[in-house]
């Protein structure tokens, strides 16, 4: 007969039951190639920097409050240098928990026309709007503007859209600076302690 009495005992022990979140911030400039921020139409979309007279642009930015940025300019009519009626989208795909946008905004009401439009998409669903006409005071940006927040996603992959303009509505421009997204860090740290024993 093979038969012996035999004892196990198993503990799961955990030690520390609360995992540990920590959120780091993450800067994604509007040049970034590496998460790339995707324009499109990619023509309508302009590259300025600080110092450099970017000749297709509507907007000159002159400040130290701004390096670089993308600027691109819906218009109804064909008034613009681009595209007519076309809504222009600059999309970024990441991984997170929350989303910020910021822009400089133009004051001035012509040369160019500081109009802002612009509606934010989630995941292709619309999830906020920015509209602020222009004041009318020439040569003033509002620089580093918040136009769209959201810190409540689901943590993990996600795209926000930022659409500039509307068919068939006002001309609007936006000078998109950076995006910062949340990365969510999970630490949990439970220990598994087992032991057993036979005879
Ligand atoms: C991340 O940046 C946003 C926008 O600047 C800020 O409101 C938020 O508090 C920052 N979060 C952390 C964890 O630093
Ligand atoms: C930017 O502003 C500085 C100082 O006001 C001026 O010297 C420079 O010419 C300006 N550059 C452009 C491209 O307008
Ligand atoms: C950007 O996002 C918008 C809205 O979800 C979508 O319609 C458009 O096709 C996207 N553009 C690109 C180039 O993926
Ligand atoms: C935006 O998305 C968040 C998270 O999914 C949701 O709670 C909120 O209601 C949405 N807001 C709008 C205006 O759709
Ligand atoms: C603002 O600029 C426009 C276009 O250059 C000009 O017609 C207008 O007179 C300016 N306004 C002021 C208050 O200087």
């Amino acid at each position: 007969m093979h038969s012996f009495p035999y004892l196990t005992f198993l503990f799961i022990l955990s030690l520390q039951q609360n995992a540990m979140c920590i959120i780091a911030n993450i800067t994604v400039d509007d040049s970034s190639e590496s998460p790339a921020i995707v324009y499109s139409p990619a023509s309508n979309w302009h590259a300025g920097s600080k110092g450099s007279s970017c000749s297709e642009c509507n907007a000159h930015p002159n400040s130290s409050d701004i390096r670089t940025w993308h600027e691109s300019t819906f218009t109804p009519n064909g008034n613009g240098k681009d595209d007519s009626n076309t809504p222009l989208f600059a999309n970024l795909t990441f991984t997170g928990s929350a989303v910020y946008v910021f822009c400089a905004l133009a004051e001035s009401s012509v040369s160019p026309n500081g109009n802002s439009d612009m509606a934010f998409y989630i995941d292709g669903q619309l999830n906020g709007t920015f509209v602020k006409p222009a004041q009318g005071i020439n040569n003033t940006y509002e620089y580093q503007s918040l136009v769209y927040s959201i810190d409540s996603l689901v943590p993990g992959k996600h795209t926000l859209s930022l659409q500039n303009g509307y068919t068939n509505s006002n001309e609007s421009l936006v000078i998109l600076d950076y995006i910062v997204f949340s990365y969510v860090l999970v630490y949990s740290g439970t220990y598994i302690f087992s032991t057993g024993y036979q005879r």
